[in-house]
């Protein structure tokens, strides 16, 4: 007789030391745990414990394809997964700790779990700044593979809550430390030695990023999807999207920003930071809202606006 699958009692516990321990303690036993980030809520397991992270894909119910960052908390441990060459170095520098992943060539006797980076030979790297995410790599010692604390293809959470609506029963423990500061995830880069290659826009811009190597920042897209995390489907809704909606229709739940009021703002006061850092609430809130669909209304592209206009472009994509 086929049993269904058992559900997990799901607890949610404020961030502190206790909290912390009963974290470690989870880990090293092979199990996987949200914790905040400075960027957005991850699902973190030991990445050197294939099981653990295959149970991270399970909870979220990931194509298998779509490889993990894994989280260090500092540069030595950095260096024993990944090459780390001049380049690097000096993002590393400047960026780290903080909403930086750099994708890099593995490292010689890396310990990291092959499941982890789905195959390939690079491994996504990130030292995250969050004090709750720090505090459970130091607890563990161990490397941390973490994806967005959500199910695959929703939206990435930036609050305890939105990981327990989409992961209830699914994972044992959420760390709780409130909304996460910057509420969009990691830029991910491909450092070389000519010029560094942006696989996936954030907080850090391109500007940011040439400036800190004086090298080239090669944006856009170059035809062959690099990081599985830029198809369209991955941040989506369950709902239509309309953009650049300067004015709702009575079926639609509008989403504002500076002059334009909406049912909820991004931003009343047009800051595009506190926009970025309202984003996913907002999709939450227009998803969860009586209203069948979900307007827009327009944002800048300068700075972080050309992060939040990729997301919003994922969100309103429908196949
Ligand atoms: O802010 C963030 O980056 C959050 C927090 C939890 O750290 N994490 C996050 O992870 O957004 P995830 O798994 O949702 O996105 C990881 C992205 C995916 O697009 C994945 O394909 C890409 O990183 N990636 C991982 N390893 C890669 C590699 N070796 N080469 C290219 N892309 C890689
Ligand atoms: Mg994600």
């Amino acid at each position: 007789m086929q049993r269904p699958n058992p559900s997990i009692a799901t607890v949610i516990r404020p961030f502190d030391d206790a909290a912390i321990k009963d974290a470690a303690t989870r880990i090293s036993a092979g199990e996987c745990v949200a914790i905040p980030t400075e960027t957005v809520y991850g699902l973190a397991a030991d990445a050197t414990n294939g099981e653990a992270v295959a149970s991270v894909y399970a909870a979220k119910g990931r194509p298998s394809f779509n490889p993990l960052i894994v989280h260090v908390p500092d540069i030595e441990m950095a260096r024993s997964l990944a090459e780390i060459d001049t380049v690097a170095e000096k993002l590393a520098g400047q960026f780290w700790p903080g909403p930086l992943t750099m994708v890099l060539p593995t490292a010689k006797n890396s310990p990291v779990a092959d499941i982890v980076t789905a195959g390939l030979n690079t491994i996504a790297i990130r030292i995250p700044a969050h004090p709750a995410m720090q505090a459970l790599l130091r607890a563990t010692g161990l490397p941390l593979a973490a994806p967005s604390a959500n199910a695959s293809g929703r939206i990435s959470p930036t609050q305890a809550e939105h990981v327990r609506m989409s992961l209830d029963g699914k994972i044992g423990l959420i760390i709780d430390a409130g909304p996460s500061s910057l509420g969009l995830e990691s830029t991910i880069i491909a450092p070389g030695e000519s010029g560094v290659r942006m696989l996936r826009p954030g907080p850090i811009t391109a500007e940011h990023i040439s400036s800190a190597t004086g090298l080239p920042t090669e944006t856009g897209s170059t035809g062959t999807i690099t990081a599985p995390g830029q198809l369209a489907t991955h941040y989506a809704p369950a709902k239509p999207v309309r953009l650049d909606a300067s004015s709702s229709e009575p079926d639609e739940w509008l989403i504002g920003f500076g002059a334009i009021a909406g049912d909820a703002s991004l931003s009343e006061s047009g800051d595009l930071i506190e926009a970025a850092a309202n984003l996913f609430g907002c999709l939450h809130e227009a998803d969860a809202s009586e209203r069948p669909k979900i307007a827009v209304a327009p944002l800048p592209r300068d700075g972080i606006g050309e992060a939040i206009a990729d997301r919003l472009a994922r969100a309103a994509h429908r196949d």
